[in-house]
């Protein structure tokens, strides 16, 4: 039986997230935790005929933990996108000071409740928020690095599409599953078009076109962003994205098929690769790369795939690799001061 709860789950992610992971057949219980809203959502949710049972947990006051904890209590998995959004002009580091404070709350949270599970971050800046939740499940003396995962996943599905877009006469963005790596925010997004099925078509277009998308997948939230005017971020997009990953470590968890997925993760010297990996990002302790899924996580770092990146998307790396160890070292420090 499988346990998945939303933090979050009134929001314009938390929704349709909510929605998708309760259509999953291997999930048999959603709950649903945020600070507004959220009994109207559950009541919505638990109309639908699947398999899965849906509560819901609101807290009473600013002091009452007990929603949260029964929330966590015995979740095999738990995926957070609570927190606030962007408006245009904001960058994702703008959200820190409310966002921080947040997701360092709820990662107490999954300390005390549910340590084992595997834990999905989708709060932003994720290059911070995911070592905020590292370092406050550590100094719980709780931290499993295979079962932390920063959700990148959106900027692989945008990688997918606008590539495709580019031809769609010959191509569709399914066909597709581009590495990205490196973070999640402008610069640090690194989409390696070099690498797989991507190289041929990326390779024809001339230089102007490929610094055109690369610009438009680091940037591609600042265009829903936009389109919104005020109203939010990528919310859809997001679940969709959100949901594939988790839809993906379910499957590691429940069969022996090999999944890969890129994700932001803890360069923990416990896992498979991942020292090869840190020596090659400069030392940084964070990085999305990808991975291979298994029953207990994060079973080992691909990182060979550093060593097959082009000249100019080496060139992006390091760009990528300074402005990560800043925004690390901003996680690191609240979670620890
Ligand atoms: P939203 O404002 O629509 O929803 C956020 C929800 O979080 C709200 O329902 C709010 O009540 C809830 N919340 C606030 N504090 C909470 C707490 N302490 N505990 C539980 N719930 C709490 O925002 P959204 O559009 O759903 O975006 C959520 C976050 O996801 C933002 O930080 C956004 O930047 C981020 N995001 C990340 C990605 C990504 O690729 N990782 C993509 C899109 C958005
Ligand atoms: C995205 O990439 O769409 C999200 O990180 C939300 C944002 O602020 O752009």
């Amino acid at each position: 039986m499988v346990k998945v709860a939303v933090l979050g789950a009134a929001g314009g992610i938390g929704q349709p997230l909510s929605l998708l992971v309760k259509l999953h057949p291997a999930v048999k219980q959603l709950s649903l935790f945020d600070v507004v809203n959220v009994p109207g959502v559950g009541a919505d949710l638990s109309h639908i005929c699947s398999d899965s049972q849906t509560t819901t947990h609101l807290p009473s006051s600013r002091e009452d933990k007990t929603a949260l904890a029964s929330a966590l209590k015995g979740s095999d998995l738990v995926i957070i996108p609570a927190g606030v959004p962007r408006k245009p002009g904001m960058t994702r580091d703008d959200l820190f000071n409310i966002n921080a404070g947040i997701v360092k709350g709820l990662a107490e949270g999954i300390a005390e409740n549910c340590p084992k599970a595997f834990v999905l971050i989708i709060s932003n800046p994720v290059n911070s928020t995911v070592p905020i939740v590292a370092e406050t499940l550590k100094k719980a003396g709780v931290f499993d690095p295979k079962r932390l995962f920063g959700v990148t996943t959106l900027d692989i599905v945008r990688a997918n599409t606008f590539i495709s877009q580019l031809y769609p006469d010959s191509t569709t963005p399914s066909q597709f599953n581009i590495n990205v790596i490196g973070g999640h925010s402008g610069e640090t997004i690194v989409p390696l078009y070099s690498i797989g099925n991507s190289k041929k078509l990326y390779d024809e277009l001339d230089e102007e076109k490929q610094k055109a998308l690369i610009h438009r997948v680091q940037f591609g939230g600042d265009e829903v962003v936009q389109a919104k005017s005020g109203a939010g971020s990528a919310t859809l997009s997001m679940a969709y994205a959100g949901y594939k990953l988790a839809d993906s470590i379910l499957k590691a968890l429940t069969s022996s098929e090999s999944i890969v997925e890129c994700t932001f993760l803890n360069l923990d010297s416990s896992i498979k690769g991942a020292a090869e990996a840190k020596k090659l990002v400069k030392g940084l302790d964070f990085f999305s790369l990808p991975v291979l899924l298994g029953k207990n996580g994060i079973e080992e770092v691909k990182y060979e795939i550093l060593n097959e990146v082009s000249d100019s998307e080496k060139k992006l790396l390091g760009v990528a690799i300074e402005q990560l160890e800043k925004n690390i070292e901003k996680g690191v420090e609240f979670a620890t001061k």
